[in-house]
């Protein structure tokens, strides 16, 4: 695939097949990502694959634990101090979720959103509806494969921005391979359902996620966000009589 055809091809899938992805082929996908550039070639981050029965085991624990965050985030102040203080139903992952998003970044959020649930018949009142959608992030879209990535504490930033970097290259390299894939920051949510199957080292923090599969022909599949126009991304230059 020429690589233009591959950057507007790729998109998030949220409706994966049946279809199995074979070890080879998967493999050969992380290969290619693997020579993706890294601050002083560190290659700063982990990936924990799940497929077969630890994919299942956690398809079926996530979408629980969703719910119940839900449902606490609609309870009373005081059903939400005792499940701090308990630890129950509260996100245990490394980084903290993004819950209030600055101002200047809302629009292009809501908007995003918008398209979506406007493509899917979704009302915008419809809790239930919404709730239904995001949980399917936990089943990962019926992926036969989900990706974990992990990223060494030791780095700051650049260990986050040298696996962001990866995570492309294997979106890219899936989608030239017929493959489609949806990066999930959702998935970072937890840690410790993934300690139950995996052996992670302290000093990798959980970063996201990423399922990845043959898509499947659904609505949901079709949906292409617009992106802010260029302008936008551009830092104004000073006039020149401003310039220091
Ligand atoms: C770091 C990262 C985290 C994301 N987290 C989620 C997620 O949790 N759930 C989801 O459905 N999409 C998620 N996405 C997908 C974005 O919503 C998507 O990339 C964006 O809307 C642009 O759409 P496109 O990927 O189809 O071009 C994430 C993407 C990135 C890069």
């Amino acid at each position: 695939m020429e690589f233009k055809d591959a950057m507007a091809q790729r998109h998030s899938v949220r409706a994966f097949s049946d279809k199995p992805v074979s070890d080879e082929l998967l493999d050969a996908l992380l290969t290619t990502a693997s020579t993706s550039p890294s601050w002083s070639n560190t290659q700063p981050y982990m990936i924990a694959i799940a497929k077969g029965a630890v994919l299942e085991e956690l398809r079926e624990t996530l979408p629980p634990k969703f719910d119940e965050l839900v449902s606490l985030a609609r309870g009373s102040k005081i059903r939400q101090i005792k499940a701090k203080l308990t630890n129950n139903g509260v996100p245990d992952g490394d980084f903290q979720p993004v819950t209030n998003y600055p101002k200047d970044l809302q629009p292009r959020r809501n908007a995003t959103g918008h398209q979506l649930y406007e493509l899917l018949g979704i009302e915008r009142g419809d809790k239930a509806g919404r709730h239904q959608q995001m949980r399917e992030n936990f089943r990962f879209f019926n992926a036969p494969v989900a990706l974990f990535i992990f990223v060494h504490e030791g780095l700051d930033v650049y260990s986050p921005l040298d696996a962001g970097i990866f995570l492309q290259s294997l979106m890219l390299a899936a989608t030239d391979a017929g493959l489609g894939t949806c990066a999930q920051g959702a998935l970072a949510l937890w840690r410790s359902p993934l300690e139950k199957h995996f052996d992670i080292p302290t000093h990798y923090k959980l970063l996201c996620g990423l399922s990845l599969g043959y898509e499947a022909d659904e609505a949901i599949n079709r949906f292409k966000p617009k992106r802010a126009p260029l302008d936008e991304l551009l830092v104004p230059v000073k006039a020149p009589g401003n310039a220091v």
